[in-house]
């Protein structure tokens, strides 16, 4: 004998299973709350409300010659200074981020990090830095940008931020970079950076 169709039951049948998924995922997150090694917080909780995309305009002062450069060779290999394009060398970076173009301009914040010659057979370095900000709300907060820039090209190049800290807790974002001035005989250089990044 065929069981009938009953809607009543299957409402209730419906409305059970409902309240089981309930009880399943409660349980789940609870047993996520008891460990004692992780948890799952409330980003708010956190002081992370809304995100943010915020722009930011610098110029970058690589300063190589003169009495205090602020850029430093500190490694490289023995075969590097034959090479055309200084292929595995380390330069230490405390660069000045400035306002406007020219090195005496505002200073707003800091480069600090490396660059190492990772082309042979092109001017391409891996770029490692932490931009420190130095001044108003952002003062004591860093974004960390590591990218691949093609130095010696006319052209904008971009790398990407990995992350940051202080108000830029969560950071992601990228950087346009295009150089400004390169003065041949110094080695010094000046790049125009346009920052792009999402945070809280
Ligand atoms: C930035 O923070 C440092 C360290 O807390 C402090 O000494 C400095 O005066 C601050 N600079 C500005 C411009 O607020
Ligand atoms: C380039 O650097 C050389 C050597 O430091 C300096 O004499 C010259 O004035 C610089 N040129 C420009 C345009 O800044």
């Amino acid at each position: 004998m065929a069981a009938e169709y009953n809607p009543k039951s299957s409402l209730l049948l419906i409305s059970l299973s409902i309240v089981l998924i309930f009880c399943i995922n409660y349980i789940l997150a609870v047993d996520g709350k008891s460990q004692t090694f992780g948890k799952v917080l409330n980003p708010p909780k956190l002081g992370l409300k809304k995100q943010k995309l915020s722009h930011f305009h610098m110029y970058w002062h690589d300063v190589v010659a003169g009495p205090q450069p602020t850029s430093v060779i500190v490694a490289k290999a023995p075969t590097t200074s034959k090479s055309n394009n200084y292929f595995g060398g380390i330069v230490m970076i405390d660069d000045a981020l400035t306002e406007g173009p020219e090195l005496s301009s505002k200073l707003i914040r800091r480069a600090q990090g490396f660059y190492a010659s990772a082309g042979i057979h092109e001017a391409a370095t891996l770029v490692n830095m932490n931009f420190a900000f130095m001044v108003g709300k952002y003062n004591g907060s860093t974004l960390s940008i590591m990218g691949r820039d093609k130095t010696l090209s006319p052209e904008v190049r971009e790398m990407p931020i990995v992350g940051g800290s202080g108000l830029f807790r969560f950071a992601r974002g990228y950087v346009q970079l295009r150089t400004h001035h390169m003065n041949l005989t110094s080695g010094d250089t000046t790049i125009e950076y346009n920052i792009y990044v999402f945070h809280y």
